[in-house]
């Protein structure tokens, strides 16, 4: 941190100011904390001249600031609740301590109103991750809860921007306000969309970026239910990270899946002309949608992809499937229905989904003991099977995880915390159990993890 101070080094470059309105308050006493996250009401313009109200977020105002942190590098966060109801905050992705993890009843208790909470947070491994909560999750998710986290790497790639796109969906009426969040009808088959897509909160930025440029754009989906694809017309364009690990060889950017959860760093060289566009392109049953602009300004620095650096590997143990336990894990209905059990983290009030024929409503305290315990430093095939016509996007706290085989389709071998299994698909994950703790285990469509679709697995 030589020669730079604390809100420049955790802000990072002038892109992220720009796509984040933030502002961060610094203390000078040793014990206050490094970062400041309160929870907070807000209000913003998402559809022209109406201002959204009753949402909620990070900060101050406008979206959730993007926090940045180097790789190993401890960061401390006060989390003060100001919200009504209670909270927590979960980092996803981070392979930190278990008691970090920001999960009710499994790893603290919910910070209550009013209460504040300090997270010690850090990664073993660079790349793209995102924090959120995890009591009240829909409610509190779907009103703007959402922010991304950036570890970085010991050295620069060779990026001229870099680019955080935090993109979602609102539920909002014509005139700008929530609509029913969810629809249990919904709820029980895809999940319910949002009404307008966003990135960073606004409905289709322009982002003026140098022409001849190399830029990183990183793009999370923190969407509480879209699955799509998604490509980059014009510039050049490389899928180079999925989920926060490098790609083995860069990937095109024309098809790429990313359900919520789940993160893609692409490399774009900006088009060489000023005036020049580039454009990130959802697909969706109803046609190509835009998502962002991004226009070439001024001279061009003649940039080359070929001035990228590969992105360093991140330390994941690779599984020893010779010697590695299978484990069984079926997605599915919930087999009697079941009573939602009430919590101060709210309940959608239904029972849906299971998951090996156990409901558990991911915020709520429960008799509920691990799907699975998994001894420290073995290895563990995961199998997960789908028995449901949905898809789902299951994702793991705490550790990485590596994609071996489906019955379905040809996967990469590529290691991830959040895997989309298809409907009625078979697929084969592994993993070195090298985290100690309880982790959850859940879909993150949210309204199928806040109906039954959670669990969580022991390592000890
Ligand atoms: Cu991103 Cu348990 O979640
Ligand atoms: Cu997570
Ligand atoms: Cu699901």
């Amino acid at each position: 941190m030589l020669g730079m101070s604390r809100r420049e080094f955790l802000l990072g470059t002038s892109a992220t100011l720009a796509a984040s309105t933030a502002t961060y308050a610094f203390a000078n006493k040793a014990l206050s904390a490094d970062l400041q996250l309160p929870l907070n009401y807000t209000s913003h313009e998402i559809v022209p001249e109406n201002i959204t109200n009753q949402m909620m977020g990070f900060g101050t105002d406008g979206p959730a600031p993007t926090i940045r942190l180097k790789q190993h590098q401890k960061l401390s966060i006060d989390v003060t609740n100001n919200l009504r109801e209670a909270s927590i905050v979960h980092w996803h992705g981070l392979r930190h301590e278990n008691a970090q993890d920001g999960v009710p009843y499994l790893t603290q208790k919910p910070i209550a109103m009013g209460e504040t909470h300090r997270y010690d947070i850090w990664s073993p491994d660079a790349g793209t991750f995102w924090y959120h909560p995890h009591c009240n999750t829909l409610d509190q998710m779907a009103r703007g809860m959402t922010g991304m986290l950036i570890v970085e790497e010991p050295e620069e790639v060779g990026f001229d921007q870099d680019l955080p796109l935090n993109i979602r969906d609102f539920r909002l009426g014509n005139d700008g306000q929530f609509v029913s969040l969810f629809t249990p009808r919904l709820a029980a088959r895809g999940g319910t969309l949002g009404t307008i897509s966003t990135v960073n909160w606004r409905q289709k930025p322009t982002y003026d970026l140098t022409s001849g440029s190399l830029v990183r754009l990183r793009l999370a989906v923190t969407d509480v239910t879209r699955v799509g694809t998604y490509q980059i017309n014009g510039g050049q364009a490389q899928v180079i990270a999925l989920d926060s690990h490098p790609v083995p060889a860069p990937l095109p950017a024309t098809d790429v899946l990313l359900s919520p959860g789940q993160r893609a760093d692409i490399a774009l060289r900006m088009p060489e002309r000023e005036g020049e566009t580039a454009k990130l392109i959802l697909n969706t049953l109803a046609g190509p949608r835009l998502m962002a602009t991004f226009r070439a300004v001024g001279r061009s620095l003649g940039r080359s992809m070929a001035d990228l650096k590969p992105l360093p590997n991140n330390p994941v143990k690779e599984p020893d499937l010779t010697n590695a336990e299978i484990l069984d894990f079926t997605f599915g209905w919930t087999p009697d229905g079941g009573e939602p059990l009430e919590s101060i983290c709210g309940s959608l009030g239904y029972v849906f989904w299971s998951i090996n024929r156990k409901p558990w409503l991911g915020d709520t305290p429960g008799p509920l003991d691990p799907l699975a315990v998994m001894k420290k430093g073995k290895s563990y095939i995961l199998r997960l099977r789908n028995n449901t016509p949905n898809d789902h996007p299951i994702h793991l706290h705490g550790l990485a995880f590596k994609l071996l085989r489906s019955d379905k389709r040809p996967l990469p071998p590529l290691f991830t915390d959040t895997a989309l299994l298809l409907s009625d698909e078979t697929m084969d994950v592994a993993l070195v159990a090298d985290n100690e703790g309880d982790w959850a285990f859940h879909c993150h469509v949210i309204e199928h993890q806040k109906t039954g679709l959670t669990g969580y697995l022991r390592v000890e």
